[in-house]
């Protein structure tokens, strides 16, 4: 069993890949040339890994025809909400054109792949009190460049499954944490500031951005192993959500962090983190992927945060 990953050097790409080799396969990836390989270094001699860009057809076209892999996990992406305003250019491109190119490779070198596509509830964008737990059948109303890109990548997705019959299977994950978490993202972020205070290295005072803010919260490793059941188990051409189906605000994600700490920390808001839009709820019905998989979240939200604060503890 051969697997590519697409942004295995990424945060969940590098779960993904221990959680590739557990299951017995040969696992292969792709790095841009001056991409970090930090996240791989426990198991850097047990894969493969290739120079490549998914915006470069020629590079996919090259590494692809090589391996012919029997799976592919499609990762890599522009993935910071905020960043797709300032890029939304990149954002697009790369996020939509890199997943064109995988398609196109697969598709012109006559491959039987079946491709996952790490698609995401910022597809979802504004919904209303009476949708939620969202289910797959929502409408679409995306918030941000970034959720606009997810949708054309989904739909492209569905589209070259009902046009040339690949075996192509959707997942939208809801918000995955953990360490290694990039530092951008809200959990890893606060827990840094929290290490980075602790260390005294800053005021105790920790900047924030929308606390108002409702999200599915799942642990990388959890999603993972849902990434990988749903090549195993998934329906070509169906969509999944991946989500824990319990909603916390922001707020309260930081109140279980700053539990965790002994120092007293004062909370100020800091505008540069606020979004232009900022998708207000996101709480995921995911028991069409259970029904299918028999997946289910084992690791408590608890343990993902401390985790996450203790991995920061160790590195700053
Ligand atoms: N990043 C960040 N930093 N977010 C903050 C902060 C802060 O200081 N303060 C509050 N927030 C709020 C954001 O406004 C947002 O409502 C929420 O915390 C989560 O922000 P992020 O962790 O940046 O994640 P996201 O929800 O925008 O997107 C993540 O989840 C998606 C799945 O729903 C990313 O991982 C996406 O790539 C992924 O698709």
């Amino acid at each position: 069993m051969k697997v590519f990953i697409t942004g295995i050097t990424g945060f969940a790409g590098s779960y993904l890949a221990e959680h590739c080799l557990s299951k017995g396969a040969k696992v292969f990836g792709i790095k841009r040339w001056r991409s970090q390989t930090e996240n791989l270094d426990h198991i850097v001699n047990k894969i493969n890994l290739l120079e490549g860009d998914i915006r470069d057809v020629t590079s996919i076209t090259e590494v692809l025809g090589e391996i012919r892999p029997d799976y592919i996990f499609h990762l890599a992406a522009q993935s910071f909400v905020p960043t797709s305003w300032k890029a939304p250019a990149e954002t697009l491109t790369t996020n939509i054109i890199g997943e064109l190119n995988i398609f196109e490779t697969v598709r012109e070198l006559g491959l039987d792949t079946s491709i996952q596509i790490a698609g995401s509830s910022e597809e979802y964008g504004i919904v209303y009190e009476d949708e939620t737990p969202i289910t797959e059948d929502n409408p679409l109303r995306p918030l941000s460049p970034y959720g606009v890109s997810k949708v054309a990548q989904d739909l492209l997705g569905y589209q070259y499954h009902q046009s040339y019959g690949m075996k192509i299977v959707r997942t939208r994950a809801f918000n995955h944490e953990g360490p290694k978490r990039g530092e951008v993202f809200v959990s890893s972020n606060f827990a840094k500031q929290i290490a980075e205070i602790e260390k005294g290295l800053n005021d105790p005072v920790i900047k924030v951005g929308n606390l108002e803010a409702i999200r599915d919260f799942t642990d990388v490793r959890d999603v993972v192993r849902a990434y990988w059941l749903a090549l195993e188990k998934g329906e070509p051409g169906d969509v999944y959500n991946i989500a824990s189906g319990k909603g916390i605000k922001i707020k309260e994600m930081l109140d279980i962090l700053l539990s965790l700490t002994d120092i007293k920390i004062k909370v100020e808001q800091d505008p540069a983190r606020m979004r232009p839009s900022d998708v207000p709820v996101l709480i995921g019905d995911s028991s069409k992927f259970r029904e299918k998989t028999g997946w289910q979240p084992e690791i408590s939200f608890e343990k993902t945060l401390k985790d996450t604060l203790d991995y920061w503890r160790e590195r700053v």
